[in-house]
């Protein structure tokens, strides 16, 4: 994991406890570096030691459990990355705060010039409606439940002025990583329900095929039994006509958002 995580969470352990407390927590989760460099890797769970050292050495003053550390170490994050500038991507990510959370995956990849072995997360949302939507987590890590709560109530508060209710509805957490499915629940005023005909073409008449084509030549179109229809251009030109007539998932794979590839999933 890179610094840049740890660096948040010793700044602000720093500077709520003191530097004696902050030294007393490090020497027990085994910190042996002084310093966390932003683009240095270590290991993951340093993270999660860090937490239950603090929980140890201030948890009964603070009345803080080594979750309840990591939720504050979420919202540190937040706190710590304006300091990077990378405020500014928040605030453009979108106007809603449903957008941002649609937007936290496209967030990562472009972080990803910066931070090249970058193992980020991936989060989808789903059943949406104008009072909030189900958020899904999933990565190749474990233990970072209540980071994500920390992070996302954060956001909300911050740069969206919202108060967000969010709640654990499932957590499937294994050797290999988690899948958690948190309930949240806000005012989502912005949310607009899709119509019945958003995926005919008929409806739309001011945007011919052909002119769609050319604006986006990489394009192609698939059938509800998830056969390849058509493609653009620059996909015939590069590929030739072998995508067509055989079933998208046998020839491209789903990267993000990561779950199944299956009709339902990508025509929401
Ligand atoms: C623009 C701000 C952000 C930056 C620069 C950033 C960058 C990073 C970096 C560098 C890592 C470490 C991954 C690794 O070392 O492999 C990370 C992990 C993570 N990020 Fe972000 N991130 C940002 C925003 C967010 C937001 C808004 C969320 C929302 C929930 C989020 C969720 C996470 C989580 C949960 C992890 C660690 C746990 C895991 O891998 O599951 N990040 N991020």
């Amino acid at each position: 994991m890179y610094g840049m995580l740890l660096e948040s969470v010793e700044h602000f352990l720093r500077e709520k406890y003191g530097e004696k407390t902050w030294n007393l927590i490090r020497s027990r989760a085994g910190v042996k570096n002084h310093v966390f460099v932003t683009h240095e890797r270590y290991p993951d769970h340093l993270i999660l030691d860090i937490a239950s050292a603090a929980a140890e050495v201030i948890g009964k003053q603070t009345k803080m459990t080594p979750d309840d550390f990591i939720e504050f170490f979420g919202t540190c994050f937040v706190k710590f990355f304006s300091n990077y500038g990378y405020d500014r991507i928040i605030k453009v990510s979108g106007r809603y705060f449903r957008d941002f959370l649609d937007g936290i995956d496209n967030l990562h990849e472009h972080m990803r010039f910066a931070y090249p072995k970058l193992m980020s997360p991936t989060f989808f949302c789903s059943e949406e409606t104008s009072t909030g939507l189900l958020l899904q987590y999933k990565s190749k890590r474990r233990g970072f439940l209540r980071y994500v709560m920390g992070q996302i109530l954060e956001v909300a508060r911050t740069f969206y002025g919202i108060t967000v209710e969010m709640k654990v509805l499932r957590n499937n957490s294994t050797e290999t990583g988690c899948h958690v499915v948190y309930q949240l629940n806000f005012n989502n005023s912005a949310f607009k329900p899709p119509s019945p005909d958003a995926m005919s073409v008929h409806q739309n008449h001011d945007l011919t095929c052909e002119a769609f084509f050319r604006i986006m030549p990489f394009s192609f179109v698939v059938t509800p039994n998830m056969k390849i229809l058509t493609t653009g251009e620059a996909l015939s030109s590069t590929l030739g006509n072998v995508l067509i007539g055989n079933r998208v998932d046998s020839v491209f794979t789903l990267r993000r958002p990561r779950r199944e590839f299956s009709w339902e999933n990508v025509s929401r």
